[in-house]
C-alpha cells in the first residue's frame, strides 16, 4: 500500500473516531428540565445596559490592554486595532457623515459600556467568555484611548466607564420618541 493511501486511511479512521466520540458525548442532559438554579440564572446574565447596570467589578488601563490585545486580538484585528482580516475598531471617527464613512467601534457605536459587553461575551472568537473582567476593563480602555476618547493612563472601573461619551452618542435618531 502507498504512504499516501495509508496516511488517507488513517486520516479518515480518525475523522470517524473523532465524530462517534463527539456525538457520543452530548447528553442533551439538561434540556427539557426547568431552569431552577437561580446562581446559574445570574452567572448567565452577562446583559449589560447602556448606563452599565450589571457591570461586573474591576479595573483596566491601555497600557495593560495594549498588551493582551498585541497577543489574544491582534492577529485578526490588526496591530493596533485596523488592517487586519476583521473590522476594524478603532479609527475613522467623523467619517460617518463623509463620503466614505467606516463604522469601527469608536467612530460608530453610541455606548462604551456595549463594548465591555460584547469583549466579554464574543471576544476572542475562538475562546469566548475566556477573559477577566479586568482583562476586559483594559481592552476597552485600550481601545478607546487609541482614538482619545479616554486618557491613556485612566483606570477604567465599573465606575466611570458609563460616564465615557462615544464619538457618535448623539448620532442616533429615535424611531418611536417616547
Ligand atoms: C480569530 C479572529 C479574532 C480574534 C482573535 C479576535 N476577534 Fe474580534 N472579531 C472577529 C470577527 C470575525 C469579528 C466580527 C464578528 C461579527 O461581525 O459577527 C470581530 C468583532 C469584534 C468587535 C466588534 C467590531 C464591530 O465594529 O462590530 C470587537 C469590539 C472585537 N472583535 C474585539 C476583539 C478583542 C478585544 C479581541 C481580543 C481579546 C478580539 N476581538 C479577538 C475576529 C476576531
Amino acid at each position: 500500500m502507498s504512504t499516501v493511501m495509508t496516511s488517507k486511511l488513517i486520516i479518515g479512521a480518525t475523522l470517524l473516531l473523532f465524530s462517534t466520540s463527539s456525538y457520543a458525548d452530548i447528553t442533551y442532559q439538561s434540556l427539557g428540565q426547568a431552569a431552577t438554579d437561580l446562581s446559574k440564572q445570574a452567572e448567565w446574565n452577562l446583559t449589560i445596559s447602556p448606563d452599565g447596570d450589571n457591570l461586573p467589578t474591576g479595573n483596566g488601563n491601555a497600557t495593560q490592554g495594549a498588551k493582551i490585545f498585541a497577543l489574544q486580538c491582534a492577529a485578526c484585528h490588526g496591530p493596533e486595532g485596523i488592517g487586519g482580516s476583521a473590522d476594524p475598531v478603532v479609527g475613522e471617527v467623523g467619517s460617518l457623515a463623509s463620503e466614505y464613512p467606516e463604522k469601527t467601534v469608536n467612530s460608530y457605536w453610541p455606548y462604551a459600556t456595549t463594548l465591555f459587553d460584547y469583549i466579554r461575551r464574543a471576544m476572542p472568537i475562538d475562546r469566548p467568555f475566556s477573559l477577566s473582567a479586568d482583562q476586559v476593563y483594559a481592552l476597552s480602555a485600550y481601545i478607546l484611548s487609541q482614538d482619545g476618547i479616554i486618557e491613556t493612563n485612566l483606570d477604567l472601573t465599573e465606575k466611570n466607564l458609563p460616564q465615557v461619551k462615544m464619538p457618535n452618542r448623539d448620532g442616533f435618531i429615535a424611531i418611536h420618541p417616547d
